[in-house]
């Protein structure tokens, strides 16, 4: 008995001895990673990666596609710096721990088991980790740039859980015009660049719930930590309310059809329609899913707004339908825009894509405030999106249509720059960014103080094929489409700053896009104003009789800008940051490279300039002053435009 005792303890120290070893052992290990991982103390990285190991534990880590992996890796920096300005009062690192940082932050991507270098992959180079907008640094630094009620009303629409679409969508407007007004950059390589700052302050300081809040990351980072686990759930959930509800539907509808079969067997059947209308379309549940900012109005709705889509509420016509005015039952205005020839088919990435559009706000940006899709027995497959009503019309009404009284000098200006705006923020400012592929002046619309708000962004895909006047794979308006994109189909953020140059031109002179066709080929306006520029009479492309015209230098420097745009060769155009920055800043206008005088003649040229910018890598010709073209993840642009996630 006593030996079996002595045996028992024996073999108990064995274990203890054992369990202690593996325990210091593993504790030795622990401490060679860190020494590896994070160098010496002085160098040591404060950024805290460990915030994205709880967020995103392995097992609730989103899904990320290969395409917007670097954006996603991004993000979740910006979502570090956040957190570490909340805590140190800093956005950036000291410069000499940038190394360390990279390795922390490599270490947790392996983690993840995606074991690849994100630096060489995603074309950041190491200091821009601890480097960014205008030598911002600390959060006083960026006060002093940022007048305190910007920042106030950042806080009003900020301060609240941003889980939802609407409170998101709230603070993401009230953020979006600081960047172009007080930030103007220039910033240090990508990662963290004066687009981000303000998103960056918001998770610090002027949301309570600080930057690793759910909600928060969502909406100011667009890294949604909670969809992998609880939306399973909540669409379980969903498809159970709705399968019961059908279900409750369906037997009211029996009953009723029982009561009322011989008396009313007709005024049945709109209402069996109408049942199918409001629960038939699959991607309903998508649709219900948390955007609350975002309506989904019933086919019998719209057709009470509309009239019943009569005749004198049509206010435009275009390829892909016609626009009508509509009055919805609050009493406020609005446009309804009706798609021809759709098919149920498309409606899921239909109602996707709404739903990003919905979610781009910007005071240049028309508002989108809900949509509809429906089959109707007797009209077909109907899709509708209802927008805020623009009081004034478009551009093109006022400087082509019946309106009288001729567009002022200053209402000009105010155009100008605020059409340049909101496309700067559809390209650097929205997530995922947007390409337009349809500015023109039509497309422009003015609200009652004239300001201005671009229309119809993102709807180019929807336009049925063969409407356009192109080829299919081009979505535009002739006159207006950068000629890359017109002859080989190359689409970047170029392509609208060309159609944006050709805007701004006929807001200029008052002549349209395409003066004339002699001998089958189109005299553009683009040719025309450049033929006066390199004579030196700038100022005569203005029409004539404008009133109230400004100083002479910046009327010149507007038909400067207008004609870099429209240049032919996409390397020589600015990017809409850089319009904006010369229009509403002192940022001179860069010399114009020669360029050919018809552009229709000199095909080779747009050939070479398309080749030579193939690889992203801009060539500059001699003589030409490069610009500081600043970095873009728009490498994908023809049909995913909108998979940021
Ligand atoms: C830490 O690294 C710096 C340079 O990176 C070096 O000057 C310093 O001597 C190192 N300190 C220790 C304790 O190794
Ligand atoms: C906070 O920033 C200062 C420099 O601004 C630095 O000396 C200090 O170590 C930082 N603290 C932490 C916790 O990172
Ligand atoms: C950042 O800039 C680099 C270099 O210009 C580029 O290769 C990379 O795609 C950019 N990354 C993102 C996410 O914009
Ligand atoms: C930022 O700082 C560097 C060096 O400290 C200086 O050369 C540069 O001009 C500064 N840039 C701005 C925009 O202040
Ligand atoms: C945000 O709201 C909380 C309480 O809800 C308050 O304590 C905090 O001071 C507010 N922050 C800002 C920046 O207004």
């Amino acid at each position: 008995m006593c030996r079996f005792i002595h045996i028992l303890l024996f073999l108990l120290s064995v274990c203890q001895l054992s369990i202690t070893l593996s325990a210091s052992l593993s504790g030795l290990r622990v401490f060679r990673r860190t020494l590896l991982q994070n160098g010496n103390s002085s160098s040591r990285c404060p950024l805290d990666f460990d915030a994205l190991r709880r967020l995103a534990p392995a097992s609730r880590r989103p899904n990320v596609d290969a395409r917007s992996e670097c954006q996603y890796i991004r993000q979740s920096i910006r979502l570090v710096q956040s957190e570490y300005l909340l805590r140190n009062n800093s956005f950036l690192p000291p410069p000499e721990t940038a190394e360390s940082c990279w390795d922390s932050y490599q270490a947790l991507v392996n983690e993840y088991g995606r074991n690849f270098d994100i630096r060489r992959r995603c074309g950041f180079e190491t200091p821009w980790i601890a480097s960014g907008c205008m030598n911002i640094t600390t959060r006083s630094d960026f006060e002093s740039f940022v007048p305190a009620t910007a920042l106030e009303n950042v806080a009003a629409a900020c301060n609240q859980s941003l889980l939802n679409g609407s409170p998101c969508a709230s603070c993401t407007t009230a953020l979006s015009g600081i960047q172009a007004s007080y930030l103007p950059g220039p910033s240090i390589g990508n990662v963290s660049d004066c687009t981000a700052y303000p998103f960056i302050y918001a998770g610090a300081f002027s949301n309570h719930f600080g930057p690793t809040d759910e909600g928060t990351a969502k909406c100011l980072f667009n890294l949604d930590f909670t969809s992998s686990n609880s939306n399973s759930k909540k669409k379980k959930i969903v498809i159970c309310v709705v399968v019961v509800v059908c279900g409750v539907v369906l037997l009211l509808g029996f009953a009723v059809f029982w009561f009322f079969r011989r008396k009313k067997a007709r005024l049945l059947k709109q209402k069996w329609n109408h049942v199918r209308n409001s629960t038939n379309p699959s991607s309903g549940l998508d649709a219900i899913s948390e955007s609350t900012t975002l309506i989904r109005f019933t086919f019998d709705e719209i057709k009470a707004a509309t009239k019943n889509f009569s005749r004198e509420n049509i206010i435009g016509k275009g390829g892909y339908g016609n626009v009508y005015k509509g009055v919805l039952p609050d009493g406020s205005e609005v446009a309804l825009k009706r798609f021809k020839n759709c098919s149920a088919a498309g409606d899921a990435s239909f109602t996707h894509e709404v739903e990003v559009i919905a979610s781009v706000r910007h005071v240049n940006l028309v508002a989108l405030r809900g949509y509809c899709t429906a089959t109707t027995p007797l009209e077909g497959h109907q899709r509708i999106i209802v927008c805020d009503l623009m009081k004034n019309g478009s551009v093109h009404d006022h400087l082509f249509g019946l309106v009288e009284r001729k567009l002022s000098w200053p209402v000009r200006q105010k155009i100008a720059l605020g059409t340049a705006r909101g496309l700067a923020y559809l390209h650097y400012g929205a997530q995922p960014a947007i390409i337009h592929r349809d500015i023109k002046a039509s497309n422009i619309l003015l609200d009652e103080k004239f300001e201005p708000k671009v229309a119809d962004f993102g709807l180019a895909k929807f336009t049925p094929e063969g409407m356009t006047h192109l080829s299919t794979r081009v979505a535009g308006t002739m006159g207006y489409v950068a000629p890359e994109y017109a002859l080989y189909g190359q689409l970047t953020e170029r392509s609208d700053v060309y159609s944006f140059g050709v805007v701004l031109l006929e807001l200029l002179s008052g002549k349209k896009a395409l003066l004339a066709v002699n001998d089958g080929q189109p005299n553009l306006v683009t040719d025309w104003a450049w033929a006066l520029v390199r004579k030196g009479r700038a100022t005569d492309v203005v029409e004539e009789g404008m009133l109230d015209l400004g100083p002479l230098e910046v009327v010149e420097k507007y038909v400067l800008v207008a004609v870099l745009c429209s240049h032919p060769q996409l390397y020589a155009r600015p990017t809409m940051d850089q319009v904006v920055r010369m229009l509403d800043m002192d940022a001179p206008v860069p010399t114009i490279p020669d360029r050919p005088i018809s552009l229709i003649a000199n095909i080779d040229d747009i050939e070479r300039s398309v080749s030579s910018s193939g690889s992203g890598q801009l060539s500059t010709p001699a003589g030409y002053q490069p610009y500081t073209f600043e970095q873009e993840d728009h490498q994908h642009k023809d049909d995913e435009i909108y998979s940021g996630r």
